[in-house]
């Protein structure tokens, strides 16, 4: 990286700062009703300014039927009375712009509600002017859809509208129709959807499933996919080759990107499950398109010091001149990190999330170890499950309301939240954990200041791996500056050679700082080590 590349790179906030992201049915309430609500988050952004993340990104508020809790939207400009009001709205990105916190809002293109006014016009007859705002096509002569996709919660991709008699698509639920990309009406009211909230002052977007936006001209079928078993997610059975993914999805995003930069400053990040060298082709050609393709390799890949080593340097080399690194653990859609990988391991995963070249967004809860929180049947909320029961796909485990204190509903709710907190939430709450020197949230707050304090760890070189059987051991390098990490993998004592004589800077286990290492270094089951050389 060129000086001048690294003097820009440390003034843009998207590059530099932490993303937090909060699911607003689960953060706080402060109406009895069992949800979260905007006013909620704004009266913990104390809490996030204490943690000292950069930005939050609150999944939909939108109006809307809540058949896919927000991601079913019935009106782009307005915010669901469960989550408040427009005005909360207002008063929450002012207060959160007052502790220096951006907010960036989840926009939700792919797809609506089956209520949204444009789908209710759009159903009403075949001439009616939205009519092709959405996906519609004649039956196949023996009445049968119009291919063979299939919805990526299970079960057919196409309904049958008895009135006019020809199908609509919807990559998700029935309720969530997909839009037309392909007609500029559709992209012009989008386009102006997004202006509608940057001149509210948003900083950014996360745009859902970006990656879908467009589909196969032709609606050919989707070809087989032969590595599929019965028993695994119907979604997988079919190779998505001409549902996503299309080459006209780039003309797209570069059409939002140039929204955003009517702006100043603003960020977009795209949500692509798409392996690596597909994933970097959405920074678009000469970096016209997402500033952040997320990156979710740390969410797929097992967790072994090889695998996570070959993937960072998979993904260093794939990235295009100038493109920003990005990293998640985990997130609404996903399991918990904590519950995936261990206790021990979620604090080997905090420090290498934190220490990787790239922006990273953690998941509200992960700081604090909350687990997946099983969910008894009759309390399922998440459609998905519904559609495809017992194949573990459900995703209300990880959406459990956050645990801030040792009271009665961890200080989340006065009435019946939503869905069940942890069993754990005595001793697995924010009130306890802060107080804790030993704490993941001690960990997690450490990590980030220290982050704030290196740019050797925001914004410096990343000095490719190296992997001793389960130690991965990588540098970060700004000016002078050269910090080393070492993550243990295991669950066993290990030692590596050190270099040169180093300095501990702060340690998973929270009890080293300061020490001077020579020579080898040892590492203890399940510890990693930030080190100034
Ligand atoms: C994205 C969202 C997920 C939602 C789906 C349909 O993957 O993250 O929660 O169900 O899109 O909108
Ligand atoms: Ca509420």
């Amino acid at each position: 990286m060129t000086s001048d590349v690294r003097r820009t790179a440390e003034n843009i906030w998207w590059k530099r700062g932490i993303v937090y992201q909060v699911y607003p049915r689960s953060f706080q309430d402060t109406n009895a009703d069992g949800v979260g609500d905007l006013e909620g988050i704004r009266r913990r952004l104390d809490y996030l300014a204490w943690l000292q993340v950069d930005a939050i990104w609150i999944s939909p508020i939108y109006p809307s039927p809540m058949k896919d809790f927000g991601y079913d939207v019935a009106d782009y400009c307005g915010v669901d009375p469960i989550f408040g009001m427009l005005s909360d709205f207002d008063r929450l990105i002012a207060e959160a712009h007052t502790r220096g916190l951006k907010l960036i809002l989840d926009f939700v293109p792919n797809h609506t509600s089956d209520k949204h006014p444009w789908f209710v016009e759009s159903r009403a007859s075949r001439d009616n002017p939205k009519r092709d705002w959405y996906i519609w096509r004649d039956p196949k002569s023996d009445g049968s859809p119009p291919n063979n996709w299939v919805s990526n919660f299970g079960g057919p991709a196409w309904t049958l509208d008895e009135t006019t008699g020809q199908y609509y698509y919807h990559a998700f639920l029935r309720e969530q129709p997909d839009l037309n990309w392909r007609n500029p009406a559709v992209r012009e009211a989008m386009y102006n959807v997004l202006r509608f909230w940057l001149d509210r002052g948003v900083d950014g977007f996360r745009v859902d499933v970006i990656w879908h936006l467009i589909k196969d001209a032709a609606m050919r079928d989707n070809p087989p996919n032969l590595g599929w078993t019965v028993g695994q997610r119907e979604i997988g059975r079919l190779l998505q080759v001409n549902s996503a993914d299309q080459p006209e999805i780039h003309e797209v995003v570069a059409e939002m990107r140039r929204v955003l930069d009517e702006y100043d400053e603003r960020v977009l990040i795209g949500e692509i499950y798409l392996p690596i060298e597909r994933l970097v082709t959405y920074y678009g050609d000469d970096l016209s398109g997402a500033h952040l393709p997320f990156n979710f390799a740390l969410i797929q890949a097992p967790w072994k010091a090889d695998a996570i080593a070959k993937l960072v340097d998979e993904y260093e080399r794939a990235l295009p001149q100038g493109g920003w690194p990005n990293w998640v653990l985990g997130n609404h859609d996903q399991s918990r990190i904590a519950t995936r990988i261990g206790e021990a391991q979620a604090r080997v995963a905090a420090m290498l999330l934190l220490t990787l070249r790239g922006t990273p967004t953690m998941y509200y809860g992960d700081e604090i170890g909350l687990q997946n929180v099983p969910i008894p049947p009759e309390r399922v909320q998440d459609p998905w499950e519904k559609n495809e029961p017992g194949l573990g796909l459900g995703r209300d485990p990880c959406r459990t309301p956050m645990q801030w204190t040792a009271d009665r509903n961890a200080g989340f709710s006065d009435g019946e939240p939503w869905l069940p907190l942890g069993a754990d939430h005595e001793s697995c709450n924010v009130e306890t954990l802060r107080n804790d020197p030993r704490s993941i949230l001690t960990l997690y707050r450490r990590l980030v200041a220290l982050r704030r304090e290196h740019l050797a760890l925001s914004i410096g070189d990343y000095v490719p791996g190296r992997v001793e059987d389960d130690l991965f051991r990588f540098e970060r390098r700004y000016g002078a500056t050269r910090l080393i990490i070492v993550l243990n993998f295991g669950h066993e004592a290990a030692a590596v050679p050190l270099p040169a004589p180093a300095r501990i800077l702060l340690s998973t286990i929270l009890d080293q700082d300061g020490d001077k290492i020579e020579g080898a270094l040892s590492l203890r089951p399940d510890e990693g080590l930030i080190l100034s050389v």
